[in-house]
C-alpha cells in the first residue's frame, strides 16, 4: 500500500512490464470485454491474498481464473461434456464456467476459498488476451473496485478506487460489454449463478434445455452468498490460546510456538491468508477430534480470515 500505480498501455514495453509484475507476485489491473479485473497469478496464495487486502473485502468469495485457451482451462478444471459445449461456442467471451478443480494443478487454495470447484473463463478482449498469452499462466482477478463500489469498466475508474493499492492498471480503453461475466456451474446439473454478458436464453439454447437456478434449491441473497463455504468436517474452536486434549492446534503469530501449523509465526496478515484453507485441509486430514484456531486480530486481511473461521466454525446441518 502506499505505492505508486502505473498506468501502462498495452504496447510491447507495457504488457512485457504488466506480465513481469504478474510473475513478481504484483497486482495488475486490465481490461476485459466485460469489465477490468485486479488481476494476481493464481498460482502464488500471497499475491492472491494481497487482492483481497486492496479491495478492501471482508471475506474471502472464489476468484474467477482466467487463462488464454480452452486447452489451458483443461489444466485447471474438469468439462463436462456441457460444459464442452458451452465453451465451443462462448469462449473466448463474457462466460465463467464453474468447474471440478483438476487435484494437483497448482492453483492456490485461497483462489478457490478452499472449494474443490473454479471458475474458469476465457475472456475475448484483445489486451487481456494478449497478456494471458504473454503471462502464459492462469490469472485470478476480481473486478478491479473497492469492495462495495460498482465494477470499472475504464483505466480511469480503476485509478479512482485502486490507486496506490495496487502496482499497475493496463489501460485497453473502455470495456466493450461493460457487465459481468454470465456464470454457469457445470460441475453437476448446470446451473446459472449470476446473469451477465452472454444470455440465459442462448445458453439455454444451446444445450437445449432451461439452467437451473441458484435460487431453486437454497435461497440466495447476494452474489458473494452463491458459492457454498468450505468447512472441514472436523468442529472448529476459535480464539484458543492452547491446545486441548485430542485437539489439533492452528496458530497464528508467535505465541503459539508449540501449534501444530501456524498461519504465520511472525503474524503476517498476508502470509496467514494465503495459508488458510491449505492448513485447514491439512489439519483435517490428521488424526485428532478437533482444530483449535489462535485468536486473529480483526483488521485488515484478519477480518476475511475471521469471517471464514467463524463460517467455518458454525454449527452445521
Ligand atoms: O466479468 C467478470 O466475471 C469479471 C472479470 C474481471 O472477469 N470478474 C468478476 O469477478 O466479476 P468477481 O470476483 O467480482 O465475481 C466472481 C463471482 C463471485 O460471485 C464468486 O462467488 C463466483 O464468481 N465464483 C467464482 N468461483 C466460483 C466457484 N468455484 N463456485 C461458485 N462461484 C464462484
Ligand atoms: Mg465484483
Amino acid at each position: 500500500m502506499g505505492q505508486t500505480t502505473e498506468r501502462l498501455y498495452p504496447d510491447r514495453v507495457g504488457l512485457a512490464r504488466a506480465t513481469s509484475l504478474l510473475r513478481g507476485g504484483a497486482l495488475v489491473a486490465f481490461p476485459t470485454e466485460t469489465v477490468y479485473g485486479l488481476g494476481a497469478d493464481a498460482r502464488n496464495g500471497e499475491a492472491v491474498a494481497a487482492i483481497y487486502q486492496a479491495k478492501g473485502r471482508p471475506s474471502f468469495n472464489p476468484l474467477i481464473v482466467h487463462v488464454a485457451s480452452v486447452a489451458a482451462a483443461r489444466s485447471f478444471g474438469k468439462l463436462s461434456p456441457a460444459a464442452e459445449t458451452l465453451a465451443a461456442a462462448f469462449w473466448p467471451g463474457p462466460l465463467t464456467l464453474v468447474l471440478p478443480l483438476v487435484p494437483g494443478a497448482g492453483l492456490s487454495p485461497l483462489v478457490t476459498a478452499g472449494l474443490d470447484t473454479v471458475g474458469l473463463r476465457v475472456p475475448a478482449a484483445d489486451v487481456a488476451h494478449r497478456l494471458l498469452h504473454a503471462f502464459d499462466g492462469p490469472v485470478a482477478a476480481p473486478s478491479a473496485n473497492p469492495s462495495g463500489k460498482v465494477s470499472p469498466t475504464t483505466a480511469d475508474h480503476v485509478l479512482q478506487g485502486l490507486t496506490g493499492r495496487i502496482s499497475a492498471v493496463l489501460d485497453g480503453g473502455p470495456c466493450a460489454v461493460g457487465l459481468e461475466s454470465t456464470i454457469v456451474d457445470c460441475s453437476g446439473t448446470p446451473t446459472l449463478l449470476r446473469p451477465g454478458g452472454i444470455p440465459v436464453e442462448q445458453i439455454e439454447r444451446l444445450l437445449g434445455h432451461p439452467l437451473a437456478k441458484a435460487g431453486d434449491s437454497a435461497p440466495v441473497t447476494a452474489p458473494g452468498q452463491l458459492a457454498s463455504h468450505y468447512a472441514p468436517a472436523k468442529p472448529i474452536r476459535l480464539n484458543a490460546m492452547a491446545r486441548e486434549p485430542g485437539e489439533l492446534w492452528l496458530g497464528f503469530g508467535p505465541q503459539a510456538g508449540t501449534a501444530d501449523l501456524n498461519l504465520s509465526a511472525t503474524g503476517d496478515l498476508r502470509e496467514a491468508a494465503a495459508a488458510l484453507f491449505g492448513a485447514l485441509r491439512e489439519l483435517d486430514s490428521r488424526p485428532g477430534t478437533a482444530i483449535a484456531v489462535s485468536p486473529v486480530p480483526e483488521r485488515d486481511l484478519g477480518r476475511a480470515i475471521n469471517d471464514r473461521l467463524r463460517r467455518a466454525a458454525a454449527p452445521r446441518a
